[in-house]
């Protein structure tokens, strides 16, 4: 595995690659990697003649008031991980060379931007699509893998994609879980004993919607006030959403039909946790 850090490196090897002929799979990570992490750069290496992996914490994707500086970081770690599933080049630019001074130009996906988690974190999802297209124009991949655990963030990019023209194909892999059936996440290494506990209490709602919904409830609004009930019964919890949306729009819902999904977001502590299941009617 070769450890790209120059960006203008990086680009000439991915056009050197698809030049060749090479069909390139792309991997955009922040690092500190778990299973979920590993899901994506395993199938990646299925499928892909040759897989990049970016491992960069994205700044502009963080608010004044987040976890930025904190965020974990395992550089050697990571690189060791990576290595053993035969990742060909680990991308890890500096934020100064990514974003040199004066950079200015936002790449902004309108509408589904605004709902869910772009609500709590105004900007966020520009950053994010911002720093996914930026990969994309420099790695060239013919793949790129997301996981449904950022459900929005997978559907977004997709939107990008389609309305930039890349012809580019997005792998959406399904959350890997802890035993408990806690999601994957970095952030969990923020929880403490009783909040790591207690936060299992969010995929046992997402269940318990679920099987409401498959015994014949249909009212948005009574399940999410349950899952809330449930969720809030835990001391340490604080709920930022708990949401039911057309899976397509992420368009609240008032009655259950169709493609739903059910999404949340809360605080345990220092940390914010995400969760979702889709329920098809
Ligand atoms: P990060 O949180 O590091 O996640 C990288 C990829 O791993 C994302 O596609 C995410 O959905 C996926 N992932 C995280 N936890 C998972 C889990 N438990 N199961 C399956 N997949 C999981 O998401 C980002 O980084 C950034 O926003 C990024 C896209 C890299 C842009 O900066």
């Amino acid at each position: 595995m070769q450890t790209m850090e120059k960006v203008e490196e990086m680009r000439a090897i991915c056009l050197g690659l698809r030049q060749a002929g090479k069909a390139i799979g792309l991997v955009p990570t922040m690092g500190a990697y778990h299973e979920g992490h590993l899901s994506l750069i395993r199938e990646s290496r299925k499928r892909d003649e040759v897989v990049i992996v970016s491992l960069f914490v994205n700044p502009i994707q963080f608010g004044p008031s987040e976890d930025y500086r904190g965020y974990p970081r395992d550089l050697e770690g990571d690189k060791a991980k990576a290595s053993s599933l035969g990742v060909d080049y680990l991308f890890v630019p500096s934020p100064e060379a990514f974003y040199p001074k004066g950079f200015s130009t936002y790449v902004l996906v309108e509408g589904l931007s605004d709902k869910l988690c772009g609500a709590s974190r105004p900007g966020h999802f520009r950053g994010v699509t911002t720093v996914v297209a930026k990969l994309f124009h420099l790695t060239m991949p013919n793949r790129a893998y997301f996981g449904q655990k950022d459900a929005q963030q997978a559907m977004i990019i997709g939107r990008m994609v389609a309305d930039l023209n890349w012809d580019i194909e997005l792998v959406i892999l399904p959350i890997v879980r802890e035993a408990d059936e806690l999601a994957m996440s970095s952030r969990n290494a923020y929880l403490s004993g009783q909040e790591r506990q207690e936060a299992a209490v969010l995929f046992r709602a997402l269940r318990w919607a679920e099987e409401a919904i498959r015994k014949g409830d249909r009212e948005a609004q009574r399940i999410r006030e349950g899952m809330s009930r449930m969720i809030a019964s835990m001391p340490t919890a604080r709920i930022d959403y708990v949401a039911l949306v057309d899976a397509e729009s992420l368009e609240g819902i008032e009655k259950v039909e169709g493609k739903v999904l059910l999404a949340l977001a809360v605080r345990f502590g220092e940390a914010r946790l995400i969760d979702n299941l889709v329920v098809t009617v």
